[in-house]
């Protein structure tokens, strides 16, 4: 069944399936950059450093109006690996942004599987949950449906991970 807060909206042939915004008022406007930000997203993800697991992963944020992107960087130590997600916002922080505004992931999974393929995994919700406010919205990558079209999810931050660490 579906709930109040989660709703699919289509915008220029994309389907977006939102979960945890209380209105879809702010999506007419946001549509084209979420679109374009999916689409950077893919675009990095062919730029990842993955020859140990192969599952490529890229990711674009806007943080303080300005688009970054990033891709998994992997390391024969496997502990050394980077998300594509902190990537992303470290490259963002290091050029002085600090608002997460929006962030986009795609991952090599298969169009249709399930969203936990598709999703950021613990360490990098709580990385953007350092930069994130109540109107962050996180977009994953769901793939083209048969017809091209380009399919994703739109989940508020919040909703995505509610109860983040704080230190004090
Ligand atoms: N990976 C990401 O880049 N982001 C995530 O949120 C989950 C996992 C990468 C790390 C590793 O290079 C590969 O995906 C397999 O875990």
């Amino acid at each position: 069944m579906t709930s109040p807060d989660e709703f699919t909206f289509e915008s220029a042939g994309v389907l977006w399936r939102c979960f945890g915004l209380s209105t879809m008022d702010r999506l007419p406007s946001l549509a084209d950059s979420m679109e374009s930000l999916v689409r950077s997203a893919r675009g990095a993800k062919t730029r990842a450093y993955a020859p140990y697991s192969g599952f490529r992963v890229g990711s674009a944020a806007i943080m303080d109006g300005e688009k970054f992107t990033g891709c998994n960087v992997e390391n024969a130590s496997y502990g050394g690996t980077l998300c594509a997600e902190r990537t992303a916002i470290a490259s963002a922080i290091a050029s002085g942004r600090r608002k997460l505004d929006l962030i986009a992931i795609s991952t090599d999974a298969t169009s249709g599987a399930p969203i936990e393929q598709r999703s950021p995994c613990g360490l990098c919700r709580q990385v953007m949950g350092e930069f994130a406010g109540p109107e962050t919205l996180v977009l994953l990558d769901a793939g083209d449906d048969e017809d091209g079209r380009l399919r994703g999810e739109v989940i508020a931050f919040d909703t995505l991970f509610p109860w983040r660490f704080r230190l004090g």
